[in-house]
């Protein structure tokens, strides 16, 4: 259907990297400047490890993303082939063991995994890539958020070691990325592993406003019609977006021109006004975005959806554990959903990921939430969940 408003809509998903992205130039060519190098000789490359470290929203992944795209183009040039293998912690890894089963499915379905330990598993890669020529760039992303949930794996020590069981021959890994938040993720280390891993950290600012304002710029050309968005709307868009409590994070600016124009086009407006952006800021939460809600699983999206409601019958910002149960069970009946084995473990990682905040057990609410605006958010927020819950 041909919209007024949006040119193409998808140019504003968490998920679609611009072909450009402004003032990240120089975090990419400091990474090209550690591993181009290595093409050149690949066969006496020793693996490299490098922290990237960077508030929410400030261009982490789809930076390390396009790196990884261009890295393996120039290595074509080469006549290496190098895959860039991009794991999420927080999407594929809930131990230790599923995510070393998910990275090596994402290298290839020849290695069985069933039988053997993440160690092996590991080993098995390594002989796997070296057996078919494939070098191999390994990225784990919110790696700061496995550590925390599993501090007792040790995953560093298993993954920076790999030069050791076959010590000599040349290695298929070529360098691993970890990516974090801040490097409060060291606490959660040992020394061994605080030694292997190193100290090449590459930083990534929060944007200043007037960076956050042409980065929204550049996806509105995109994403919208000529003239659909003005000045003034763009630049409140980028205001609430380059201020507290959002910091920068550009994941909301794209969801606050997503959802303005969708408000535009449902009022049959030819414009997105700065209204419209008002309108639906009262409606999200600058700490939950669409993304945080899309990478949740069912358990997670049910008892989202069960604290949303609990709260908006009790009317108070916060409610307790039990309550939360129980409201969650009937959710669990009305979608027809198994309720979760292990409620307080899928209620602490809503806590992990910084949707849910408790005070205390008796004092669960969804975070960054003004009071004000709970209701409106809760109803939009529910809305959205029913949709998740009842398409998954
Ligand atoms: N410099 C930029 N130019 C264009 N778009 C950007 C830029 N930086 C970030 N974005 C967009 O902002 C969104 C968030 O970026 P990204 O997911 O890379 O952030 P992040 O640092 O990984 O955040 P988090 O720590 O929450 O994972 C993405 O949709 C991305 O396309
Ligand atoms: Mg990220």
């Amino acid at each position: 259907m041909h919209s007024r408003i949006f040119r193409d809509r998808n140019k504003l998903s968490p998920y679609y990297i611009p072909k450009k992205l402004p003032y990240r130039e120089e975090q990419l060519s400091i990474l090209h400047s550690i591993y181009d190098a290595m093409m050149r000789n690949i066969e006496n490359a020793y693996p490299r490890f490098i922290q990237i470290i960077g508030p929410t929203g400030t261009g982490k992944t789809c930076t390390t993303i396009r790196f990884g795209e261009q890295l393996v183009k120039y290595a074509e040039r080469e006549d290496i082939n190098l895959k860039h293998v991009y794991v999420n912690c927080k999407v594929d890894g809930t131990t230790r063991y599923v995510l070393f089963r998910n990275l090596v499915r994402k290298v290839t379905s020849k290695i069985s995994t069933r039988s053997l330990s993440p160690e092996e598993m590991i080993q098995q890669l390594i002989e796997y890539l070296r057996l078919e020529s494939i070098f191999a760039l390994l990225t784990f992303d919110e790696i700061d958020y496995f550590v925390q949930m599993n501090p007792k794996e040790h995953i560093i020590y298993d993954l920076t070691r790999i030069m050791e069981s076959s010590p000599g021959e040349p290695m298929p890994i070529i360098g691993e990325i970890f990516i974090a938040k801040s490097l409060n993720w060291h606490k959660f280390l040992d020394s061994r592993e605080k030694s292997t891993l190193g100290i090449g950290v590459i930083e990534f600012p929060r944007y200043t406003s007037l960076q956050v304002r042409e980065i929204l710029s550049n996806r509105v050309e995109e994403a919208f019609n000529p003239g659909a968005v003005n000045e003034e709307t763009l630049d409140l868009v980028s205001e609430i977006t380059a201020s507290p409590p959002v910091n920068g994070d550009i994941r909301v600016g794209l969801d606050l021109l997503y959802y303005a124009g969708n408000l535009a086009e449902n009022r049959g407006s030819e414009k997105v006004l700065p209204d419209h952006v008002r309108k639906v800021y009262g409606e999200i939460s600058p700490s939950i975005t669409s993304e945080d809600i899309m990478s949740l699983d069912k358990d997670g999206k049910v008892i989202l959806l069960a604290l949303a409601r609990s709260l908006k019958s009790s009317g108070s910002a916060y409610i307790g554990l039990r309550e939360l149960r129980r409201s969650y069970e009937l959710v669990c009946e009305e979608f027809s959903f198994k309720p979760a084995e292990k409620f307080e473990e899928a209620v602490q990682d809503l806590i992990y990921r910084g949707i849910i905040d408790m005070k205390s057990l008796m004092e669960l609410g969804i975070s960054g939430v003004a009071l004000t605006d709970l209701e409106r958010f809760l109803n939009s927020l529910m809305n959205r969940l029913e949709k998740e819950v009842a398409n998954d």
